[in-house]
């Protein structure tokens, strides 16, 4: 396999990770309590638009189809963000789930650009680099205005008292049984290396 293939596939789940975005972003601009934060989901929203056309006109440039990768990688980090949604409360620590989601897309995208465009480099593929990095370079615009617009809100969240837990629900039972098991899984190995 020649690293001009690693790249396409890798460009093609990057392809599909921002798609699965334009869907998933409008769920959080929706969910999001913090009139600030709801507007950077929307405005970075559009921006994964733009992001999507120019994935497209790489693959173009590349004479290559832009399907054919499903990035389940994402498909995790945005389901971990549905958990955060699905709480659903109007106050301030709902934000602060959401924008631990949130981050959690925009460093998996920004390593998945940094890494596409070192093997774009690296085989000399300089017209695409451009583009690549103009995608990275929102990505982590994004990332910052995140973290700038969580300060506020998570000293908010710092002041709500705490509320009664409610019942587990078979979600989130089988996600404390998994954990359990990761936890078992990895035991031995944690002993041996001590
Ligand atoms: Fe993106
Ligand atoms: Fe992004």
């Amino acid at each position: 396999m020649s690293l001009k293939e690693v790249l396409i596939d890798e460009l093609r789940d990057m392809y599909s990770a921002e798609n699965q975005l334009v869907t998933a972003l409008p769920k959080l601009a929706k969910g999001a309590n913090d009139a600030t934060l709801a507007k950077l989901f929307e405005d970075h929203l559009e921006e994964t638009r733009g992001q999507v056309l120019r994935l497209k006109s790489i693959f173009q440039t590349l004479d290559e189809k832009p399907t054919g990768e499903h990035c389940g990688g994402m498909e995790g980090v945005i389901e971990e963000g549905s958990d955060a949604l699905e709480k659903g409360t109007e106050d301030a620590s709902f934000d602060a789930g959401l924008i631990g989601a949130a981050l959690r897309t925009e460093h998996y995208e920004i390593a998945g650009y940094q890494a596409c465009i070192a093997m774009a480099k690296t085989v000399n593929m300089t017209d695409i680099v451009e583009l690549l990095t103009q995608n990275l370079n929102e990505e982590l615009a994004a990332a910052e205005k995140i973290t700038a617009a969580s300060r506020t809100i998570l000293k908010q969240a710092a002041s709500e008292p705490e509320q009664d837990t409610e019942p587990k629900t078979g979600k989130e039972k089988y996600s404390e049984k998994k954990s359990k098991e990761d936890e078992t899984k990895a035991a031995a190995g944690i002993r041996k290396h001590g």
